[in-house]
Formats: C-alpha cells, structure tokens, sequence
C-alpha cells in the first residue's frame, strides 16, 4: 500500500535516561517528525512487558518504536539487553501472525542523539506508510480506538514509574 493520506499511529516508548532526553533535546533543535508519533516514557526499555506492545498493536498503533540506552549504557545494567531479546521474539510472533514485523523496531541511542531519534522516527513512518495500516486494529466505529485517543496529541507521559 502506498496511501499518501494514510498518516500512520506511531508508539515510541522512550526510556527516561536516553531517548526521552534525545526526544526532549530533537524538540529544542526542532527536529521535525510526524504528529502521528507519540512518545511515552519508560523507566527502562527492560520494563516493557509483552502485554504493553501487544496492546500498543492491539488497540490502533501502525508501528511501534523502542529507544533505549545505548548498549553497556543501561541504567539498570541490562534492561536494553532484555528488551533487546524481547523485541526480537515478538518481531517473529508478530511476523508468524502475518502482521509485518517491521512494525515494531528498538534503536539504541544516547540523550545527545536527537537527530538519529528523529531520522529513525522518520524512516519508521515511511516504512509503515508502504506497510498500510495496522491489520488488527480494532476500530470504534470504523473510525478510532479509544487507547490510542487516550494518548494527548503531542503530549507525553509516563508509564510504570509507580512500579519502579
Ligand atoms: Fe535506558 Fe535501561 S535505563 S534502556
């Protein structure tokens, strides 16, 4: 599919030490990616249960993004690691699934790396664009889904702080 009207919902879980801070960093350079990304905040990448990208998929996203620290750079030691397996198998589940495993990516990066977080945004989006639009996602209506309406446009929040 290539629908230059189709804008895809973009899910970026930033962890808090790194790519939030690279995320934060590419809105003073004002960087520019699309409105269609909305960024959450994570303590660590290592955080991410299966649950919160099968929900993310589940309920509107088009593609999802995991930034996390750069490899040996963790906070908590080996979270981006875990993540790092964790993404992968669900990269095949989601391949065996017939949904293109390309919608969900990890990228590591540091806080000071916001214009590689904004052309990995970028470039996501364009994949997603030739991808077409999430095959499962559930609709409200034929027209949204309250999860992702839920998300404040341009806003972000933070997720799991009270499990730290
Ligand atoms: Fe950043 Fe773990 S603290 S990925």
């Amino acid at each position: 599919m290539n629908d230059k009207a189709f804008e895809p919902k973009i899910i970026a879980f930033c962890c808090h030490y790194c790519a939030y801070a690279s995320a934060d960093l590419a809105g003073s350079m004002r960087l520019q990616y699309p409105s269609g990304v909305r960024i959450i905040r994570t303590p660590c990448t290592g955080r991410l249960e299966v649950e919160y990208y099968m929900r993310a998929f589940e309920n509107g996203a088009d593609g999802v993004l995991v930034a996390g620290c750069l490899e040996g750079g963790c906070h908590f030691i080996e979270g981006n690691l875990f993540a790092k397996k964790r993404v992968n198998a669900i990269r095949d589940i989601l391949q065996e699934s017939g949904i293109e495993k390309e919608r969900l990516r990890m990228v590591n990066i540091s806080a000071a790396m916001a214009t590689t977080l904004a052309t990995v945004i970028n470039e996501m989006v364009n994949t997603i664009k030739e991808l077409g639009p999430n095959p499962i996602r559930k609709t409200n209506n034929g027209t949204d889904v309250e999860f992702w309406e839920s998300i404040p446009p341009g806003k972000e929040f933070e997720i799991l702080n009270s499990q730290q």
